[in-house]
């Protein structure tokens, strides 16, 4: 397995087509700060860029996956400095917005706690594959604040008595449960969440890239369109998939030459 450019607030890896990034906070449960965040959606924006990847598997190193935004970063900030707070919640709605975004599927592999925005970034990933040891909760509520950004999407995965049961009390779930709510494609035994992940990943990687993409765009600008627009849109992508496909199938004028 070649993996390379591991290090800093992120680790950045390649594994064949796959691109592996890991939160790397190990320390504070992989809590996401600015920084974090911001080496996030760039490694995100740079691997769906890069045509050597075919799939992108998000973790966090140590017993953690991510236990939701740094609360020390904001905790005593000056009220002359509320702009930072007000850009780290910008952040946090662009990767929940980025995340469905990208061509390339995206595969969380979690284990231990996966609270609040860390929560938020498993769920907004395409598929989640959890270790026994994960734990997925909102504890906002709890702690008297708002768990603002992760609210919309929560409410559309899981339907809405089950998204405000999480909300309201601040509970964590089991995988079993976040299996059952459709949470999480897949439950696995500690210490294997990666590698499972990984070969997931690897076995879309080889498949026909611009019929990944085509499917993936189409599923989520489905989800957001009413049902008859939502056909609509099927036909349109299935007519674009089957253009590009012919145009790529043609030879080309420099082929036909004898
Ligand atoms: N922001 C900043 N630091 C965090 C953090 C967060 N969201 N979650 C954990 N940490 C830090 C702790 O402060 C601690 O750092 P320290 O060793 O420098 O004191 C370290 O991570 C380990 O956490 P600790 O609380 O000692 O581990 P634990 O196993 O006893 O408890 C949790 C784990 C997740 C139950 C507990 O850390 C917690 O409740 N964290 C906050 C979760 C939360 O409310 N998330 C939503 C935020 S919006």
């Amino acid at each position: 397995m070649d993996r390379t450019g591991a290090g800093g607030v992120l680790g950045v890896e390649s594994v064949g087509a796959v691109r592996l990034l890991t939160l790397n906070r190990p320390d504070k449960l992989n809590a996401m700060d600015t920084a974090l965040v911001e080496a996030l959606v760039a490694a995100l924006r740079a691997a769906d860029a890069d045509t050597s990847v075919g799939a992108i598997v998000v973790t966090g190193s140590g017993r953690a996956f991510c236990a939701g935004a740094d609360m020390s970063e904001f905790r005593d900030l000056p009220p002359e400095e509320r702009h930072r707070v007000e850009h780290r919640s910008q952040l946090t709605a662009s990767l929940q917005l980025l995340l469905p975004g990208l061509a390339r599927p995206v595969i969380a592999a979690t284990r231990g706690h996966v609270l609040g925005g860390g929560c938020a970034l498993a769920l907004a990933c395409d598929l989640v594959v959890a270790a026994e040891s994960s734990r997925f909760g909102y504890p906002e509520v709890r702690r008297g604040i708002l768990a603002a950004s992760v609210t919309p999407n929560l409410a559309r995965q899981v339907g809405t008595k089950a998204a405000f049961e999480l909300l309201a009390t601040g509970r964590s779930i089991e995988p079993a449960r976040a299996l059952e709510l459709g949470m999480v494609n897949r439950v696995v035994p500690d210490g294997t969440e990666v590698d499972v992940a990984l070969s997931l990943a690897a076995e879309l990687a080889a498949l026909p890239a611009p019929a990944l993409h085509a499917t993936k765009r189409l599923f989520y600008r489905s989800l957001d369109a009413d049902f008859e627009h939502a056909f609509a849109l099927a036909q349109e992508a299935h007519a674009s998939l089957r253009k590009a496909d012919r145009a790529a199938s043609e030879p080309s004028i420099a082929e036909e030459r004898p």
